[in-house]
C-alpha cells in the first residue's frame, strides 16, 4: 500500500503550490487532479463537443489521450501528441473545467486513471476530491481554504506575471461562481474530509502553509 497525501480545496487556495513542494520533499509522484479536467476540457472543444454534452464526454473521458511527463524542472501534459501544459492554464479552460467536472458519469470514467498515479514510493494528490472520493484510505488528509478576496489576489498576481490583462474584481466573480459549482454539485461536491486536517492559508506566507502541513504530516 503506498502512503498518499490528498490536498483538496477551492480554487486558488495555493494547493498547487503546496501539493508541488510537498512531493518534491519526500521525492513522491504528484497528482494534478485538476489538470485532468482542464485537458479535457481542452479536448472537449478541439473534438467539438458541447460541455453539456454528457453522452459525448464520458467516452472522451475514459479514453482521454493525456500523459504528464516530467523533465528535469516541470511536468509537461500532452493531449493527443500535442504539449498543452501552457494553454490550460487560462480562465477560460478553468471554467470550462468546471463545467465538464459536474458530470457524475465524467467523474466515473477519470477514477480509473487518477488512482494509477498511486505508485511507490508515494503520492500527493492535488484536487477537490482527493481525500474524499479518489483516495479515501490516504495517511494525510489536508483541506485548504483562504478567503474568496485572498484567492481572487493570488490568481490576479499569477496572470499579471504571465503577462495576461485581467480585473481583480472579475476573478473575485469567477471564484464565487466557481465556488457555487464546486460546492453544489451532485457527486463529489467540494467539502473536506472528515478526517482532513484544515488549514486556513489566508495572511500566510507559502513558507508558513508549507510548514504546518509538514508538521501534520509528518506527526
Ligand atoms: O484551482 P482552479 O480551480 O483554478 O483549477 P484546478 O484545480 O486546475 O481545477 C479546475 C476545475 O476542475 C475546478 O474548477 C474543479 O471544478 C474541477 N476539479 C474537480 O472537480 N475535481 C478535482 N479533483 C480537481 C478539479
Amino acid at each position: 500500500n503506498v502512503p498518499i497525501i490528498t490536498v483538496d480545496g477551492p480554487s486558488g487556495a495555493g494547493k498547487g503550490t503546496l501539493s508541488a513542494s510537498l512531493a518534491r520533499t519526500y521525492g513522491w509522484h504528484f497528482l494534478d487532479s485538476g489538470a485532468i479536467y482542464r485537458v479535457l476540457a481542452v479536448a472537449a472543444l478541439h473534438h467539438g463537443i458541447e460541455l453539456s454534452d454528457q453522452a459525448g464526454l464520458s467516452p472522451l473521458a475514459s479514453g482521454l489521450d493525456v500523459t504528464f511527463q516530467s523533465d528535469a524542472e516541470k511536468i509537461r501534459i500532452v493531449l493527443e501528441g500535442e504539449d498543452v501544459t501552457d494553454d490550460i492554464r487560462n480562465e477560460v479552460v478553468g471554467n470550462a473545467a468546471s463545467k465538464v467536472a459536474a458530470i457524475p458519469l465524467v467523474r466515473e470514467a477519470l477514477l480509473r486513471r487518477q488512482r494509477s498515479f498511486a505508485e511507490s514510493p508515494g503520492l500527493v494528490a492535488d484536487g477537490r476530491d482527493m481525500g474524499t472520493v479518489v483516495f479515501p484510505n490516504a495517511m494525510a488528509k489536508i483541506y485548504l481554504t483562504a478567503s474568496p478576496e485572498s484567492r481572487a489576489e493570488r490568481r490576479y498576481k499569477e496572470l499579471k506575471a504571465k503577462g495576461h490583462d485581467v480585473k481583480i474584481s472579475r476573478l473575485l466573480e469567477d471564484i464565487k461562481v466557481r465556488d457555487a459549482r464546486d460546492a453544489g454539485r451532485v457527486t463529489a461536491p467540494l467539502r473536506p474530509a472528515e478526517d482532513a486536517y484544515e488549514l486556513d492559508s489566508t495572511g500566510l506566507s507559502i513558507a508558513q502553509v508549507f510548514e504546518k502541513a509538514k508538521e501534520f504530516i509528518d506527526n
